[in-house]
C-alpha cells in the first residue's frame, strides 16, 4: 500500500476535542452530550448523536442554531451478546457528530470530513474509501471532483449499507460512509473481502447522513421541510485506528480498565479466549452502567432500568467465569472515572450514587447467583441428555423470578451449551404471575363502574374551577347527592355532596388534599369538610347542612377556609423545593413516587436505595431553607405538554397529562408540572422541617416534613419537651445527652448490682435447701423451686449446693412469668449408682407438660405450666429410687 503515514498516536481525549473544535471552526455550536435516556417515547436510549435534535430535523421546532456539534454518549443494546466477542461491539459508546439543520449540505460536509481525517488527524488518504447510496450521483460527483477520490475508490451500495434511520419511524436519508483500510493483516481472508465486507480490514469510520426524509408508521417517506446533515463517527473506532491497535478494547479508552480487571482476576490479556471475553464484557458493561446511573437510571424490571440490571448482572457472571468470587465491580469504578471523567464530570458528581447502586445490585445478584447456576447447570445436563430438547421456560422463569437471572442471561448461558429457552413457556409463566398479582390487588374495577357521579359528570360536564384565582364566589347549586342518590332539597343536619356551577374550592388531586369552607345563602349554611373529583372534571363539595334547607337552583356564596388553604399552599411549594433538593443532594435517580400535601404536613415518596443519614437530612433542609430565605417568586404558566418537556420540566412518568399543562417555576431552582395551589414567593413558606424519614418498600423512601405554623408547632413542642426534660434531669440542654447517658449507665450498674444481690440471696438459701434435702437410699436429693430464677441462676445455685454437698443429686426449678425452667445434676457417685440427671429432668418436665433431657451428670428442661409444682417435685424421690441399681 502506497502513501505516507504521518499520523500521530493521539489520545481519545485529544481526538474528541479536535473533532469538536474543528466543527466549531465551521460555525457549529458545541453542545455538551445530552443524557443517555432521551425525551422521546420511540426510543429507550440515545442511540446516535442526532437523537436529541430530532425535533429540529422534523421541523417541529425552530432550532436555536443551524449548525451543531457534539460528542454524544450513546447506548445500543441490540448486540449485547456480541460485546466482548468482537473487537468493536459496545453497549455504551461515544459518537462524534456534526449537524446541519437546513444549512450546509453535501458539498460542504464531504470535503470537510475528508480534510479532518487526512489533514487534522493525519490518516493516510490512500487508505480511505467512500461508499454512497446506489443512485446518489450528487455525492458521487462530490467525492470525485471536490475531494479527488479516484473512481475505483467510490462504491455504490444498497439500502442496507447506505440508507440510515434512527428507528422504524422518524428522520432518515441516504448516507455516505468513509472507510479506512487497516491492511491485509486485518482481513478475514475471504477472496471476496473488500469494501463492504463486515470483517475488520475495511472499517467504516464515519457515516455522513443526508437527512432528507421522514418515515411514517406505514413506512412511507415524506421529504423533510429542509435538507439536513447528520454525521456520526465512533470515538472508540477512530481511536483504535489512530492508536494503531487491534481493536477498541486496546485503546486508551479501555486499556487501563482491561488491565485492572486482568490484575484483579490474576490473568493475562491475550492468554485465553474466555479471559479476554470476560474482561472485555466487564469493561464495556461497567462503563455503560456508570454512565446510565449518572443519568438517573436505577436497576429495575423494565425499561432502561432492566438493561442496567442486565449489564450489571452479566458483568458479575463474567467475573465468576474468571474466578472472581467476591464483589468486585466497585473496585474497577475509579478506573472508569479516571478515563472518562474528563469531560464527563457527572461520573465524579454522582460517584457515590454510582458506587452504591452498583454495589447493591452486585450484592443482590451475588447472593443468588451460585444457587441459580447450580439449578441451571443441572437442568442443562438433564436436557442435553434428553437430546434435542430446549431448556424449559419454567426453569428460566424460576431463575428470573427467584434468583434474579435476566431471561437474556439464561438464554445466553443455555446457548453456550447449544440450547434455546422455550420462550412461550417463559411468557406463559410471566402472564400467570401477573394474573396472580392482579387478582390479589384490590378490586378497583367495581368502584369504577358507572354510578351516579359518572352520570352527573356526563350531564353537567366539568365544573368551572376558579381555585387559582379566588377564594370566594357566588355559584348556583346544580346537584345534591344524598346517600348516593340525587335529591332536590337537603334538610338541616343532613350530609351530602353538592355540585356547583363554579367553585373556588380546590378538589383533591395530585396529592393536594381538598379545600374546606362553607356554602351559604339566606338562612342556609352548608359546612364543606372536603372537596373531591368523583368523576372526570366534576367537582363535589362534601359536608353537612348546618342551617336551613339547601335546594337545587339556589345561589350560594362559596367561601373556602383561607387560613387552611394558605397552610396547604406552603406545604405544596415546599414539596417542590424538597423534591429538587433531594435530586441535587442524592443524585439524578431521585424520582417522585407519590406525595400528599395537607395543611399540617407534607409526605413525599421517592426512589432511593438507602436511608438518609442525619447529616443528609440536615443538608436537604439547609438547601430548601436557602430557597425560602431567597424569597423567590413562584410563578405558573400554561403551555403545551410538548413545549414543557422541551424546556426540561420535571414530570412524573406514570402520570397522564393533558395536551395543555401548567408549569410551576421557582427560578433558578425548580420547574415542575403541577396543578396545585402555591405560595406567591418562597419566603411565605416559613420554616421547613423534616420530621421523619423511613423506607416503604424496596427502593422507595418516604419523608415527612412540616412548614409554617405546623413547623413552629412541632418546634415548640420539642422545645417544651426539651425544657421539661432539662427540669426533670436538673441540667441545661447541652448537658442533657451526657446526663441521660450517665443515668442509663448508672441504672444498668444498679440492675447488675441488684442481680448480684438477688443471686447472693438465692445462693444463701441454697444452704437452707440442703437442710431440707431428703435421702434416697443413702444419696442426698435436693429438690427445690426458686421464684424469679433464670436457668443461669439455677446453675449457680446448683454449683453452690454441690460445693456444700459434693455427693448429692440436685433438681432445681426456676419459676418466671413465662414458665418453669429445670436443671438437674448428679454427682459421680450417684451416676455410678445408676442415677441419670437427664432422664430425671425429662420425666419431671413431662409431668409438667413440658420437655427436657440430658446426660447422666447434667440435664435441663422446662415447661410453660408451673401449677402443681410442689407436688411434682416431691415425686423426684421416687424417680431417683427407681433409677438406682439395686
Ligand atoms: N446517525 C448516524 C449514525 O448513527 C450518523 O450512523
Amino acid at each position: 500500500m502506497a502513501g505516507t503515514d504521518k499520523m500521530e498516536r493521539r489520545s481519545a481525549r485529544l481526538l474528541r476535542e479536535m473533532f469538536l473544535s474543528y466543527f466549531e471552526e465551521h460555525g457549529c455550536r458545541r453542545y455538551m452530550s445530552f443524557p443517555l435516556v432521551p425525551d422521546d417515547p420511540t426510543l429507550m436510549f440515545t442511540v446516535a448523536g442526532m437523537v436529541p435534535f430530532k425535533p429540529y430535523f422534523l421541523g417541529l421546532r425552530a432550532p436555536e442554531v443551524t449548525r451543531a456539534t457534539t460528542a454524544q454518549k450513546c447506548i445500543r443494546t441490540n448486540d449485547i451478546e456480541n460485546v466482548g466477542r468482537t473487537a468493536r461491539h459496545h453497549t455504551f459508546f461515544e459518537m462524534l457528530g456534526n449537524f446541519s439543520f437546513g444549512d450546509y449540505f453535501k458539498k460542504e460536509i464531504i470535503p470537510w470530513a475528508w480534510t479532518f481525517l487526512t489533514e487534522r488527524v493525519g490518516l493516510d488518504p490512500d487508505r480511505l474509501y467512500a461508499t454512497i447510496y446506489l443512485d446518489d450521483d450528487e455525492a458521487h460527483d462530490m467525492w470525485r471532483s471536490l475531494v479527488g477520490l479516484p473512481e475505483e475508490r467510490v462504491y455504490r451500495l444498497g439500502e442496507d449499507d447506505n440508507f440510515w434511520a434512527a428507528g422504524p419511524t422518524g428522520p432518515c436519508g441516504p448516507c455516505s460512509e468513509i472507510i479506512y483500510d487497516q491492511g491485509p493483516e486485518f482481513s478475514c481472508g475471504s477472496p471476496d473481502c473488500g469494501v463492504g465486507c463486515s470483517c475488520d480490514r475495511y472499517l467504516e469510520i464515519w457515516n455522513l447522513v443526508f437527512m432528507q426524509f421522514s418515515r411514517d408508521e406505514e413506512g412511507k417517506l415524506t421529504p423533510l421541510p429542509k435538507k439536513n446533515i447528520d454525521t456520526g463517527m465512533g470515538l472508540e473506532r477512530l481511536s483504535s485506528v489512530v492508536q494503531r491497535v487491534k481493536g477498541d478494547f486496546e485503546t486508551d479508552l479501555f486499556k487501563p480498565l482491561i488491565d485492572r480487571a486482568c490484575r484483579m482476576a490474576d490473568i493475562r490479556y491475550g492468554d485465553s479466549k474466555k479471559g479476554d471475553l470476560s474482561v472485555r464484557v466487564i469493561s464495556d458493561h461497567l462503563r455503560a452502567s456508570a454512565f446510565m446511573i449518572a443519568d438517573g437510571v436505577l436497576p429495575s424490571n423494565d425499561g432502561p432500568g432492566y438493561v442496567l440490571r442486565r449489564l450489571i448482572r452479566r458483568s458479575v457472571r463474567y467475573g465468576r467465569l474468571i474466578g472472581v468470587d467476591r464483589a468486585f465491580l466497585t473496585e474497577l469504578l475509579p478506573v472508569v472515572s479516571e478515563i472518562m471523567s474528563d469531560p464527563y464530570n457527572e461520573l465524579i458528581e454522582h460517584r457515590s450514587a454510582i458506587e452504591q447502586i452498583i454495589a447493591l445490585e452486585e450484592e443482590r445478584f451475588g447472593r443468588t447467583l451460585e444457587q441459580g447456576m447450580a439449578i441451571l447447570d443441572d437442568e442443562l445436563v438433564k436436557v442435553r441428555h434428553a437430546s434435542g430438547a430446549n431448556l424449559s421456560g419454567e426453569v428460566a422463569f424460576l431463575l428470573y423470578d427467584t434468583f434474579g437471572f435476566p431471561l437474556e442471561l439464561t438464554e445466553e448461558i443455555a446457548s453456550e451449551s447449544g440450547l434455546q429457552v422455550t420462550r412461550d413457556e417463559f411468557d406463559r409463566e410471566m402472564d400467570r404471575q401477573k394474573e396472580r398479582a392482579r387478582a390479589s390487588s384490590k378490586q378497583a374495577g367495581a368502584v369504577m363502574s358507572k354510578n351516579v357521579y359518572t352520570e352527573l359528570a356526563d350531564t353537567l360536564g366539568a365544573t368551572r374551577f376558579d381555585a387559582y384565582e379566588t377564594v370566594a364566589e357566588s355559584a348556583e347549586v346544580l346537584a345534591i347527592i344524598k346517600e348516593d342518590s340525587p335529591v332536590d332539597v337537603l334538610s338541616e343536619g343532613e350530609e351530602a355532596l353538592v355540585a356547583l356551577s363554579r367553585t373556588p374550592f380546590y378538589a383533591e388531586r395530585g396529592g393536594q388534599v381538598g379545600d374546606t369552607g362553607t356554602l351559604s345563602g339566606r338562612g342556609v349554611r352548608f359546612d364543606v369538610i372536603d372537596t373531591l373529583y368523583p368523576s372526570g372534571g366534576l367537582i363535589v363539595h362534601k359536608g353537612r347542612l348546618a342551617e336551613g334547607s339547601l335546594k337545587v337552583g339556589m345561589t350560594v356564596e362559596a367561601v373556602i377556609d383561607v387560613a387552611r388553604r394558605d397552610a396547604i399552599r406552603r406545604h405544596h411549594t415546599a414539596t417542590h423545593l424538597l423534591h429538587e433538593a433531594l435530586c441535587r443532594i442524592l443524585g439524578p435517580h431521585v424520582r417522585q413516587a407519590g406525595s400528599l400535601v395537607t395543611p399540617e404536613f407534607l409526605r413525599f415518596d421517592y426512589n432511593h436505595f438507602t436511608a438518609l443519614a442525619p447529616e443528609q437530612i440536615a443538608e436537604v433542609e439547609r438547601l430548601v431553607y436557602a430557597q425560602v430565605l431567597a424569597d423567590m417568586p413562584v410563578t405558573t404558566s400554561v403551555m403545551s405538554y410538548v413545549e414543557a418537556r422541551k424546556l426540561g420540566v420535571k414530570a412524573l412518568f406514570e402520570e397522564k397529562y393533558g395536551d395543555v399543562v401548567r408549569v410551576l417555576d421557582i427560578p433558578g431552582f425548580s420547574t415542575e408540572l403541577c396543578g396545585g395551589t402555591h405560595v406567591l414567593a418562597t419566603g411565605q413558606i416559613g420554616l421547613v422541617k423534616i420530621t421523619k424519614e423511613e423506607g416503604i418498600g424496596s427502593g422507595v423512601r418516604r419523608i415527612f416534613a412540616s412548614c409554617g405554623e405546623s413547623a413552629l408547632a412541632a418546634f415548640q413542642e420539642s422545645s417544651f419537651i426539651l425544657r421539661a426534660l432539662c427540669e426533670t434531669m436538673e441540667v441545661d440542654a447541652e448537658s442533657l445527652v451526657p446526663r441521660a447517658g450517665a443515668l442509663i449507665e448508672g441504672n444498668r450498674e444498679l440492675e447488675r448490682k441488684n442481680q448480684e444481690l438477688v443471686l447472693a440471696g438465692m445462693i444463701e438459701s441454697a444452704r437452707e435447701t440442703v437442710n431440707k434435702a431428703i435421702r434416697v437410699d443413702g444419696l442426698l436429693l435436693v429438690a427445690e423451686k426458686f421464684k424469679g430464677a433464670s436457668r443461669d441462676i439455677l446453675r449457680k445455685i446448683g454449683d453452690r449446693i454441690k460445693q456444700i454437698e459434693p455427693d448429692s443429686i440436685v433438681l432445681l426449678a426456676g419459676i418466671e412469668d413465662d414458665g418453669v425452667s429445670l436443671i438437674g445434676m448428679a454427682s459421680e457417685e450417684a451416676v455410678r449408682r445408676g442415677v441419670h440427671a437427664g432422664n430425671l429432668v425429662r420425666e419431671i418436665s413431662a409431668m409438667m407438660g413440658g420437655s427436657g433431657g440430658g446426660k447422666p451428670a447434667m440435664g435441663q428442661g422446662g415447661s410453660k405450666d408451673s401449677s402443681r409444682m410442689a407436688e411434682i417435685l416431691a415425686s423426684a424421690g421416687d424417680i431417683v429410687n427407681a433409677q438406682l441399681k439395686k
